[in-house]
């Protein structure tokens, strides 16, 4: 017993030197970014386990400035806060910080990075991005993606309209945009209460709230090993239904698939694969197997279905809480589109309106610390060096809460995008970039921009909403952890604008 106890004293004294040495060589050999002191090993555990990473990360600059290093468990995370050091990383240094860090639940829901948002910088990557970016351009052209929005808007809209008691708007718009995503994706169009529908999103909230504070086994690998945690277990099983929910619509497709026939998203992933078929094309083949396919349409659907209908719940509210704001936005809907229904060619005069939706998405902090990076190579920013294989954040909240580029960052002030003429700026403003930058840019954001205000302009035109009598309006919110906000639970009444 007395010698086991030597031993384990023996290979832990050892550990902790090498450790120390390990750690002092690489100080002498980059210009490492600073960071508060942690415990060796475990951390900067307050700030890792909390739902506010993001603010406590902003805080800390005062103190170390914008380019900050925590530690979560035995790692060392890079976390990039204002405006300068993540273009600098994101465009002028573009390749440099194109990677994605492996971690065990993102390998666990892409089965091993076979998707676009987790893999790693690589050919395969490119190749997926741009057949990816090719489908969702087909929704761009003519009016397939208005066409689609008017008939799911119709649905939900005369749903609404007969709701006599105050209701829970987040309960709407999550389905809504889940039915959205179903007919781009699947091409199905479904009854609005839906089992199926229902079913997927509720196992997509349950791996939220349980992915929303992290997993141990992210920090620690080794333990989904060999003490996995039920949160783990939890994950993996969510995981599996899920991916088996879009296995199934894959394989009902492949089965029903007719050459040159476009019907959703999987046919255009098909469709890529028929083409590299009749071209005899092995290398792309290679790339377009099941898994894959069935990856890139799971990040298609969830990098949208979220983003989407998160942005969408914080519009509301701040239309709830600003009325007078909801009034110059139904103005215009009113001059601009007058009787018939929002379309794309309406989007370039809707001027007031999207700077409000701009203005949401900066403040309605819905993928606040974006995706994970890591460096593809040894490489700098801020003056800093930034060793190969490091992961970095961009600390989205931060640059949209930045003080030097947004005049009382609290306020809601569409006037941020807008000329004095009242038309939007040419350019977004700088520290403005919910959609980030870069070679990973947002990959829908040319869908999700129009997407989102159309759904907007279209349910202000039909309603006005309001809180329910005698409720005031605040302007709280919680935190689903990783940087991402949500409104509390809030109410709301419509009242159709035009009485029928
Ligand atoms: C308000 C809506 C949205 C917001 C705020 C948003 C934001 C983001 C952000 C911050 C990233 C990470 C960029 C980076 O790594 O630096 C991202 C990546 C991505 N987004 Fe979006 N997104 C939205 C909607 C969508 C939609 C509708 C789709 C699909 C139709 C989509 C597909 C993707 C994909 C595939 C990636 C990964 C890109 C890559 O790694 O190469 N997003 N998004």
């Amino acid at each position: 017993m007395v010698s086991l106890s030597l031993n384990l004293q023996t290979v832990l004294a050892g550990l902790s030197i090498g450790l120390f040495v390990y750690y002092v060589i690489k100080r002498m050999r980059y210009r490492l970014p600073p960071g508060p002191w942690c415990i060796p090993l475990v951390g900067h555990y307050k700030i890792y386990s909390s739902l506010e990473i993001h603010k406590k990360v902003a805080e800390l600059t005062k103190e170390y400035g914008p380019v900050l290093s925590i530690s979560f468990g035995p790692q060392s995370w890079i976390f990039l806060n204002n405006n300068d050091v993540v273009i600098e990383a994101l465009v002028k240094r573009k390749a440099d910080f194109a990677g994605r860090p492996k971690f065990p639940s993102g390998d666990a829901f892409t089965e091993g990075g076979k998707d676009i948002a987790f893999s790693t910088y690589s050919p395969t990557w490119k190749f997926h991005r741009k057949i990816a970016g090719k489908a969702l351009r087909h929704y761009l052209q003519g009016d397939l993606l208005e066409n689609m929005i008017q008939d799911n808007m119709e649905k939900f809209l005369s749903k609404m309209a007969q709701e006599k008691e105050p209701f829970i708007f987040k309960d709407y718009v999550d389905l809504m945009v889940f039915h959205q995503l179903y007919t781009i994706c699947f091409g199905e169009k479904r009854p609005i209460d839906d089992p199926e529908v229902k079913a997927l999103l509720k196992l997509d909230e349950d791996l939220i709230k349980e992915l929303g504070s992290g997993v141990l086994e992210d920090v620690f690998p080794y333990l989904k090993d060999i003490y996995p945690t039920a949160k783990w277990q939890k994950l993996i099983e969510g995981t599996d239904q899920l991916l088996g929910i879009l296995r199934a619509k894959f394989k009902q497709h492949v089965d029903t698939f007719e050459p040159g026939v476009n019907r959703d998203f999987i046919d255009s992933m098909l469709l890529a694969r028929q083409e590299a078929e009749n071209e005899g094309d092995e290398a792309s083949l290679e790339k377009l197997d099941d898994t894959h396919l069935v990856q890139t349409i799971s990040d298609i659907f969830f990098a949208g279905v979220d983003t989407t209908r998160f942005t969408m719940d914080w519009f509301v509210y701040f239309m709830t809480r600003f009325p007078e704001i909801q009034i110059k936005c139904q103005e215009e809907i009113d001059r601009v589109v007058g009787s018939g229904h929002p379309s794309m060619k309406d989007r370039n005069n809707l001027d007031y309106t999207e700077a409000c939706l701009f203005e949401t998405m900066r403040l309605g902090s819905v993928a606040g610390l974006g995706v994970p990076h890591m460096t593809m190579c040894d490489s700098q920013v801020g003056g800093y060096d930034i060793p190969k294989g490091t992961t970095v954040f961009i600390n989205h909240w931060a640059l949209h809460h930045d003080p030097k580029f947004f005049k009382e960052p609290e306020k809601f002030d569409p006037y941020r995008y807008l000329d004095e003429n009242g038309k939007k700026k040419p350019a977004r403003p700088d520290s403005w970039l919910p959609f980030s930058a870069g070679n990973r840019v947002c990959l829908g954001e040319t869908v999700a921009k129009p997407e989102i205000l159309l759904m907007c302009a279209n349910l202000l035109q039909r309603f006005k909403i309001s809180l329910p009598d005698g409720v005031q309006a605040n302007l709280e919110y919680k935190q689903l952890g990783f940087g991402t906000e949500l409104p509390s639970e809030y109410k709301i009444i419509v009242k159709e604008r035009i009485e029928n």
